[in-house]
């Protein structure tokens, strides 16, 4: 963990070196995507400020277990059971209640739902890969899942990416929406995966690995790994997106 970097007590200035460039060639659809000219910024609107809200009235019962919520009665998702908690803070360190987050992920062999993805590993008719939950009073979030396969993306000769989950924040508005992808501790897809090289600073990229915690793992069951989330400041989590906010 970090942190080095200089700041004033109360005013957390955003790190943009913290950031990959968008312009990436050895990621390869970075070099097509990155900004060719200087961003425009325009003003939110109410709309965009204001709303949504959600409550833990939206989470169905089987939202933040990924093993269950696309499962025939009676059946399960195969693949390594595993639990991620964490929490979710902001630049104090203070926990930050009622925040939605929504994950998806690809299955134990290292595919997704998706029409567009074709890689030889089966489909899980009882995984669909995707959940949700909202962080508690103490900022703290939950969900079950099976540890994600690695898979084989058509960046260079032989790119792979780690196992790894996608994760959206969403703020108290829909123009607060974070994205992020979480690694596990110890994989060694990490360095050589074209998309984590872009993340120049290692801290960065260690804030990104999630820890395995025996202590909190369920004998029998799954293993626990623990990934905090922080929304901004010196130990922010990197984010993919929201380049342009302050
Ligand atoms: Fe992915």
């Amino acid at each position: 963990m970090k942190n080095s970097r200089p700041q004033a007590a109360n005013y957390f200035p955003r790190d943009r070196a913290w950031h990959p460039q968008a312009y990436a060639p050895g990621y390869k659809s970075s070099v097509l995507r990155a900004p060719q000219r200087p961003l425009i910024a325009f003003a939110n609107t109410l709309s965009e400020t204001t709303g949504p809200a959600f409550g833990h009235d939206l989470i169905g019962p089987l939202d933040n277990d990924l093993t269950l919520n696309f499962a025939q009665p009676g059946m399960s998702a195969i693949g390594e059971r595993v639990v991620v908690q964490g929490r979710v803070m902001d630049e104090r360190g203070q926990p930050v209640p009622n925040v939605l987050l929504e994950f998806w992920q690809a299955n134990a062999g290292g595919r997704y739902r998706h029409k567009k993805d074709n890689y030889l590993a089966p489909l899980d008719p009882n995984f669909g890969g995707c959940g949700r939950t909202v962080t508690g009073d103490d900022g703290t979030y939950a969900f079950r899942t099976v540890r994600p396969g690695p898979y084989p993306w058509p960046n260079g000769p032989n790119d792979w990416r780690p196992a790894h989950i996608h994760i959206s924040v969403f703020g108290h508005a829909f123009a607060q929406r974070l994205i992020t992808q979480m690694y596990f501790e110890g994989d060694p897809l990490i360095p050589r995966c074209p998309i984590v090289r872009t993340i120049n600073d290692p801290a960065a990229i260690d804030m990104l690995v999630a820890r395995l915690d025996m202590d909190a793992s369920a004998p029998m069951d799954s293993l626990t790994y623990r990934f905090d989330i922080i929304l901004r400041g010196s130990r922010s989590t990197l984010f993919e997106n929201r380049l342009e906010g302050n």
